[in-house]
């Protein structure tokens, strides 16, 4: 599937429409997660803070400049986490396995959102909804390609 965004508030909606989507999907055999790859600005973060809201998530992430992984509750929902992950400052895949990172992405009650996922595809399994964003030619167009999603 490729979606056109005219705008981030068009990026916004289409996330939260892939968020109630992967909700009604429900969990899986482990976790179920989501790669967003695309070059600095493509708009990968705005992507996560609509999928969020459409998680009904009131207080939506920004950029996590320091924050490797950020963890929030979902309550009464298919699964019980959700982690926002920025890989950009991770250099091998065995800095994030040294936490533990593994055993996170087993647990089928978690959801993840994931920037930067080249930088530790080495740890993720293959199965993942991947989303590769791309600028566009005028500012505020980008194109976002979804692969893996059922
Ligand atoms: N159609 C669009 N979709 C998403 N963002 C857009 C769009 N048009 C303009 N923007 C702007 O582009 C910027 C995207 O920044 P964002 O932090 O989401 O990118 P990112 O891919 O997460 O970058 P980084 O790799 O640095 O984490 C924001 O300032 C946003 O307002
Ligand atoms: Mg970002």
């Amino acid at each position: 599937m490729v979606f056109q965004s005219s705008s981030s508030k068009a990026t916004k909606e289409f996330a939260a429409k892939l968020a109630a989507r992967a909700l009604a999907r429900g969990r899986g055999k482990s976790a179920t997660i989501v790669t967003l790859a695309g070059e600095l600005g493509a708009g990968k973060t705005t992507f996560v803070q609509g999928f969020y809201k459409g998680l009904g998530i009131k207080r939506v992430p920004n950029s996590p400049t320091f924050i490797l992984m950020r963890r929030s509750a979902l309550r009464g929902k298919a699964f019980k986490n959700v982690y926002h992950v920025d890989a950009y400052r991770i250099r091998a895949a065995k800095d994030m396995s040294v936490l533990g990172f593994e055993k996170f992405l087993a647990n089928p009650e978690n959801l993840f959102l994931i920037e930067w996922p080249e930088r530790i595809a080495g740890i993720l399994p293959k199965k993942t909804v991947a989303l590769k964003f791309a600028h566009g030619k005028t500012p505020e167009e980008r194109t976002i390609r979804v692969t893996g999603m059922k």
